[in-house]
């Protein structure tokens, strides 16, 4: 755990997403669960969250015992309708004690973590003022989403600043990498301070006694991957150039396809390009396409599953998900790893 690498990439990437605190991880399954028991989330509790995603941060929910309340997304970014959560903090949640309560089962909802899905950039400012108006505190996942953003009176807003807490992934497919890593990123000093205290295993500062005051985690980032991340962030600026070409040659293509679009970020929004996905107006077409592409080696996929039809997440509560599931049989996923010269 110990190395000089750690702190300035975790100072990087702070600053790059307008953070006064970066916790560097081994992954960032791991800052997620940091996260969301920063929040005081255990078992029996509830997170809202939504089923198009990645796994991962479902699965850091399970991790501390509480169970996910999926919702529905917004056909154009992908990510967390706000019409949606707004809905169900009306409908279906009531405020006691200023704490925020699932009505029907009585549960108290701790968190709500929506995802910038494919880096595109979800409605965070939306989410976080009708989170606010519930007491309700944010996981903001953007994972995928190092260099996407928002444009709000002429200032860019990038993803990772707006929860109360937010995570970055470094594995090996993101923007940039460390091998595997994560980052958990927030302005509450006193917060982070214990969370870093329980990633790395709760040991009491001393020069070489070992001694520990809670049960901790072994999720602190090796120094040798920082450094991998430090020489990566040198190459950032050149990626994200190479990922938008790659991104207008794919739009060029798409121009002059029927029945299938690039899928682009709505106006306002800044979006990295990390996957660059394929909308297409049937399902059957996207899935011939699929087959098509890969009989000629070209490595299309489907949208992730939506985790509410994933085994272990069949039973978990959910709103209307008639969004989730339109886009899981029309998007492709498309080839997004650019070549970079020199
Ligand atoms: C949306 C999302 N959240 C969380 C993760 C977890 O990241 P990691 O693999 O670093 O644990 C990933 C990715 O891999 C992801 O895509």
């Amino acid at each position: 755990m110990g190395g000089d690498r750690v702190e300035p990439f975790e100072q990087l990437i702070a600053k790059e997403v307008h953070r006064r605190h970066g916790l560097a991880t081994i992954h960032a399954t791991a800052a997620l669960e940091l996260a969301l028991r920063a929040l005081g989330v255990g078992p029996d509790d509830l997170v809202i969250t939504q089923s198009n995603t990645f796994i991962a941060p479902i699965n850091a929910i399970s991790y501390l015992g509480a169970k996910p309340i999926f919702l529905d997304v917004d056909k154009d970014t992908l990510g967390m309708s706000p019409n949606a959560l707004a809905d169900f903090l009306q409908k279906e949640c009531h405020l006691q004690d200023k704490a925020l309560h699932h009505t029907p089962t009585g549960q108290r909802i701790r968190a709500c973590l929506p995802v910038h899905a494919l880096g595109l950039p979800a409605r965070m400012p939306e989410l976080v003022a009708l989170c606010n108006a519930h007491q309700l505190p944010v996981v903001e996942d953007a994972a995928e989403a190092l260099g996407s953003g928002w444009i709000i009176d002429d200032r860019f807003h990038p993803c990772g600043s707006f929860g109360t807490w937010s995570v970055i992934s470094f594995n090996a497919n993101k923007i940039i990498t460390t091998g595997s890593g994560g980052m958990l990123l927030g302005d509450d000093e006193k917060a982070m301070a214990s969370t870093r205290h329980l990633a790395k295993i709760a040991k009491i500062a001393h020069p070489y006694r070992s001694a520990f005051d809670e049960v901790g985690y072994n999720f602190a980032m090796p120094n040798l991957n920082a450094a991998i991340g430090l020489a990566q962030h040198q190459k950032l600026d050149a990626i994200q150039a190479s990922k938008k070409a790659l991104a207008q040659a794919y739009d060029r293509i798409f121009c002059d396809f029927d029945g299938a679009s690039l899928i682009q970020a709505p106006p306002q929004a800044v979006y990295n390009h990390w996957i660059l996905g394929a909308l297409f107006d049937r399902p059957e077409h996207a899935k011939d396409f699929i087959e098509k592409t890969r009989e000629k080696g070209v490595l299309t996929r489907p949208l992730w599953q939506p985790i509410h039809q994933a085994i272990p997440y069949q039973s978990a509560p959910r709103g209307d998900l008639a969004h989730t599931e339109w886009l899981a049989d029309r998007v492709v996923q498309l080839p997004s790893w650019p070549v970079l010269s020199g």
